[in-house]
């Protein structure tokens, strides 16, 4: 048992020498932006509002809130231990072998899997900016299998996924359906990160104002497209126009789509060996950039869906060009110059988790988790080439058989997962020595706070929607039923929190961004859930039959 959380004891001496502390605030900001920015907000969005109408817009809110208590979570794990890491890193020094292995293959998930839906948004942006120049890739090269046919099935007003089934040529008897442009970036993009990039600080910086610039002209040409009419759609349910159009449940359905498009702040904190006066700098600037995205989240939420009816957007990929098409508000250029540089500001999404991911690999090899090949160095290049390869394979082979939608929902689950156990694990930790230059998460005892915020919350709510509590136990819609069963048990995680928090003195931050990332869960279907545990069981397999017995900490 004691094997399962043997620790791994980073010195000072794991501090790589020679890293110089020149990032200020802001540059930990623009690392954030061009981390967070990319797939999610210019693809994500547009499933976002078909599921949620105009109401997604509070959806980004809390997300936002779940991201900024996690983010000082990660602040306060970066300012732990001596060496640059990531969850992964930080677990493994604080919680044992199985915790650390469990948030690294949970990190395939953000990283690798992410990356198949970012390859597809960059498949949707670059073949609808061609479309826009006059080529025409037939429809079928364009979108993946399942994404067609369930298209067909459930009579979808998408005229390409449509037409994608219909005119597929048919090879035995299969359908020749494959995102082609999808595959070749993933493998262009697999190429760059095995002959080796170095990341311009500066070059990053001009992406970023690039980006922001976009979207900043999106959000001012839009507002002047907006007919307020479409934020009160008709809610079938009811007949009366409403915000919320599906209601809650039909929002909380689009947290895949929602949070994705916040992943990315996490990664912030393996820079804080980089940052000048990190203490101050790292959970600012990750702070920072999160209410920079929220706010921009919400402003495009609600230029988007004033501007073009919610249900339009039921698999609209591009949707930020997409709302300038002829059918929609017709401003040719705009459509032409947001699919460009949605083209560029994915890629860079595409680079940084596809260098992210083999780096992570091979921590886990270095430390005996992963076979040894991981560690590979390729001899001219200085990468860890196998890692690399393996990563392009991991991305390449699901673009075949896999969806958007699917993928979406395994990412933001399993990222979310991993948030859990980081503010989690942040609760358990012990309270540490003072160090002057190190971040300190702010001490703010939970015991009466908690409980008074979660039940006075609670009891809002109860007055406020009593008919959705009167049915809290009726399960027999199905996607209204998963929200409530999920919701129940979340508000029977919250009252043991409650209790807990009541005896132990439970640190206040930590507690409500568990809460919060717990909360974020209740968004998910059981197919998600199914999908994840089968994930989860297959890692903890390889573990045991591998991982366990190789361990370096084995060795000793
Ligand atoms: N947040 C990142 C994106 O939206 C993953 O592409």
């Amino acid at each position: 048992m004691n094997q399962l959380f043997r620790r791994k004891h980073y010195s000072e001496s794991d501090h790589p020498s020679g890293l110089l502390r020149v990032l200020g605030v802001w540059d930990i900001v623009f690392f954030g932006i061009a981390a967070i920015i990319g797939a999610g907000s210019f693809s994500s969005l547009g499933e976002a509002i078909f599921k949620g109408g105009p109401g997604v817009t509070i959806l980004y809110i809390i997300c936002g809130f779940a991201c900024a208590f996690t983010a000082l979570c990660y602040a306060e794990f970066a300012s732990r231990i001596p060496t640059a890491g990531s969850a992964y890193t930080y677990a493994y020094a604080s919680f044992g072998e199985l915790i650390a292995w469990i948030i690294g293959w949970a990190l395939i998930m953000e990283y690798s899997f992410g990356n198949i839906y970012v390859a597809f948004s960059w498949s949707d942006y670059f073949t609808g900016f061609l479309e826009r120049l006059g080529y025409h890739i037939p429809d079928y090269l364009t979108c993946s299998y399942s994404e067609a046919k369930n298209a067909f099935l459930r009579h979808s007003e998408n005229p390409e996924l449509i037409n994608a089934w219909k005119t597929a040529p048919i090879i035995g008897n299969l359908k020749l359906i494959v995102d082609i442009p999808a595959l070749i970036i993933n493998g262009l993009i697999t190429s760059v990160c095995y002959i080796g990039i170095k990341e311009s600080k500066n070059f990053n910086n001009v992406l970023v104002i690039l980006k922001l610039a976009v979207i900043i002209l999106i959000i001012l040409i839009g507002f002047q497209y907006i007919n307020t009419e479409n934020w009160h759609p008709i809610n079938p349910q009811t007949n009366t126009p409403s915000f919320l159009p599906n209601g809650f449940s039909g929002v909380m359905s689009a947290v895949s789509g929602v949070f994705f498009a916040y992943i990315g702040f996490d990664a912030l904190s393996v820079l804080s060996e980089e940052t000048k006066n990190p203490q101050k700098n790292l959970p600012r600037g990750m702070i920072i950039s999160l209410i920079i995205c929220t706010l921009i989240y919400i402003a495009l939420t609600l230029v988007l869906t004033g501007m073009v009816d919610y249900k339009k957007f039921d698999g609209v990929g591009d949707p930020l060009s997409f709302i300038f098409e002829k059918s929609n508000a017709n401003v040719v250029w705009m459509e032409l110059v947001v699919s460009f540089v949605a083209i560029i500001a994915i890629t860079t999404v595409l680079l940084v988790f596809q260098m992210g991911q083999p780096r992570i690999w091979y921590a886990m090899s270095r430390d005996g988790l992963m076979p040894k090949q991981f560690q590979k160095i390729h001899p001219k290049y200085k990468t860890p080439s196998f890692a690399t390869i393996v990563t392009g394979v991991v991305v390449g082979i699901p673009i075949f058989f896999t969806n958007k939608t699917f993928i979406l929902d395994f990412t933001s689950i399993g990222t979310i997962f991993a948030f859990v156990l980081v503010c989690g694990g942040v609760l358990l930790l012990p309270a540490k020595e003072r160090l002057k230059g190190r971040f300190h998460l702010p001490y703010i005892n939970s015991k009466i706070i908690f409980p008074v915020l979660f039940i006075g919350g609670l009891s809002f709510f109860y007055f406020w929607q009593p008919d959705f509590f009167a049915n809290l136990l009726d399960w027999s819609d199905k996607t209204e039923g998963e929200f409530r069963v999920s919701i129940t048990i979340f508000i029977g995680i919250n009252l043991i929190l409650c209790v807990l928090a009541f005896l132990k003195n439970l640190s206040l931050i930590p507690l409500i961004g568990l809460s919060s990332c717990l909360y974020l869960l209740t968004g998910m279907s059981h197919d998600n859930w199914f999908w994840f545990g089968l994930w989860f069981a297959i890692g903890l397999i390889i573990y045991f039959v591998y991982g366990k017995k190789h361990s370096k900490l084995a060795m000793k």
